[in-house]
């Protein structure tokens, strides 16, 4: 066969097997994997592993947060930030405005990234104003392949249970996900009102405002509605035992649920939101950081399987007037954007203190880095694995290499990251995406715009048996047949 490429000499890994041989490449797809391949553009990965490109699946791009902020990065800057820490296909969220209908909102950010990203692209649909027309609108989404819809049951955008539950309800008879961000809106502004009132308003105070039990009521809760309609849900940025118990307890239950940690969970601890001054105000981010001991338990979970991801959450606020210090240079920590970047440090983070660090086997990193977030997001066959058929989005990690982390090397646009000074060994030299070379050595090599837009399925939950709705079943209720139905 005449390839257009031939990735020769390396250590393949899959979610399921880790093997030498070559990837014949035609036509932007993988159309041999094989040994001894020969012909086209020979890129020699010999002493280097050969990984499906990482999927981003929650990162905040080129998005108004829940108090209107902007965020630093866009499509361009975002996905160039993405594909230099190894990823190939990213999913921000378009975040509904008040009064705008969800096809409205996708058509926005649609033009934030059509011709701009560099990296393939979908977005999932946040839904903060689920009014009537709103709720008769949202289906559409799934006809131009957005099958995701995040609520928070916090900030400025939350929605109720009961619009909670029509989500849900959507998702479900649509074949799609919700995803929730799950904490107590009213634990939160008790406690954030008490600390202000006792005048602690210094970034540390961040921690204590956000209690591990307001994570975790609200993820009972999340899990609860959800089982009540046996619908698919999501819980993002899980950061606690208590939460991540609450998630394997209902998946042993039957329940159709997926869930994730970010690396700042791992990685950083409350401590680092005492840095001197205002340092702190550049860890702020929701749930917060937690503690050593919380960090051990969460990495427990990854890597027992109770966390399907692992995501960066990258909610990029400068440092300056634009980002956290948009309300002034000493504003309380309520009034501080949250939010950290991260999407660059994602991978390498996970590679040098997982893999390296003989925490996960590489198949496990491509689970919860690529192959469960194509499997969860819709992607499958196209994007996680190194099938024949597959999209050629290929990260080449050289396990040789050792870098200090340091914001040069994020090529985002942000003033600081959380993981300056973290030592990690292994970096992904060369990312491909459809075929194409969009990171070689350090340096961005693919024009703004080679990313395409992704239209996506919902979950494969084949394999998930479901809890069954028991309340809902109409011999139990005088015939009344009112569940949502699976597609
Ligand atoms: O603090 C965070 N995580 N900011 C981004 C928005 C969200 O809650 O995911
Ligand atoms: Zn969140
Ligand atoms: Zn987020």
């Amino acid at each position: 066969m005449n390839f257009d490429t031939v990735v020769a000499g390396g250590t393949l890994a899959t979610a399921s097997d880790v093997f030498r041989a070559d990837i014949g490449i035609k036509d932007g797809r993988i159309a041999a994997v094989a040994e001894h391949l020969e012909g086209g553009e020979r890129i020699d990965a010999s002493g280097k592993f050969v990984l499906p490109g990482g999927i981003e699946a929650h990162c905040h791009i080129a998005q108004e947060s829940a108090a209107g902020l902007m965020t630093a990065d866009d499509y361009a800057s975002g996905s160039r930030s993405a594909a230099l820490g190894g990823n190939t296909t990213f999913i921000p969220f378009a975040a509904q405005a008040k009064g705008e209908l969800p096809t409205e909102t996708l058509d926005r950010y649609a033009a934030r990234a059509e011709g701009v990203s560099v990296i393939d692209w979908s977005n999932h649909l946040i839904v903060s104003d689920l009014t009537s027309q709103a709720l008769e609108n949202l289906p559409k989404a799934f006809e131009r392949g957005i099958p995701s819809f995040k609520v928070f049951m916090t900030y400025a955008i939350r929605i109720d249970d009961r619009a909670f539950l029509d989500v849900l309800a959507t998702a479900k008879e649509g074949g799609g996900l919700a995803m929730v961000h799950a904490e107590n809106h009213g634990l939160l502004d008790w406690t954030i009102d008490r600390l202000a009132r006792a005048g602690h308003t210094a970034p540390k105070f961040h921690a204590p405002s956000r209690p591990a039990a307001a994570e975790a009521e609200a993820i009972r809760r999340a899990i609860a509605l959800a089982e009540f309609l046996d619908a698919p849900l999501f819980i993002v940025h899980v950061s606690t035992p208590e939460g991540a118990e609450a998630v394997r307890d209902a998946r042993a239950r039957g329940a159709r649920l997926f869930s994730e940690t970010c690396p700042q969970y791992l990685f950083l601890t409350a401590d680092d939101l005492d840095r001197p001054g205002m340092e702190g105000a550049k860890f702020i981010c929701s749930p917060p950081v937690r503690d050593a001991a919380t960090a051990k338990t969460l990495w427990h979970h990854l890597r027992l399987g109770t966390f399907d991801l692992i995501s960066s959450d990258h909610a990029p606020y400068r440092a300056d007037a634009t980002g956290k210090f948009a309300n002034g240079a000493d504003a309380p920590f309520p009034k501080i954007a949250n939010g950290m970047p991260g999407i660059a440090a994602r991978l390498p983070m996970m590679f040098s203190e997982g893999v390296m660090a003989g925490r996960l086997s590489l198949q496990r990193f491509v689970q919860i880095t690529s192959s469960e977030a194509a499997r969860i997001h819709g992607l499958q066959g196209r994007k996680g694995t190194l099938a024949i058929g597959a999209d050629a989005d290929l990260a080449i990690w050289d396990p040789a290499v050792e870098k200090t982390l340091t914001l040069s090397d994020m090529g985002d646009a942000m003033d600081y990251t959380p993981f300056e000074g973290l030592r990690v060994r292994g970096w992904p030299v060369q990312v491909m995406v459809r075929g194409t070379t969009v990171v070689k050595d350090g340096a961005v090599t693919a024009p703004q715009g080679h990313g395409e837009f992704l239209p996506r399925t919902g979950p494969d939950m084949t394999d998930l048996p479901g809890s069954g709705a028991l309340e809902l079943a109409p011999d139990r209720m005088f015939g009344a047949d009112i569940a949502p139905k699976l597609p």
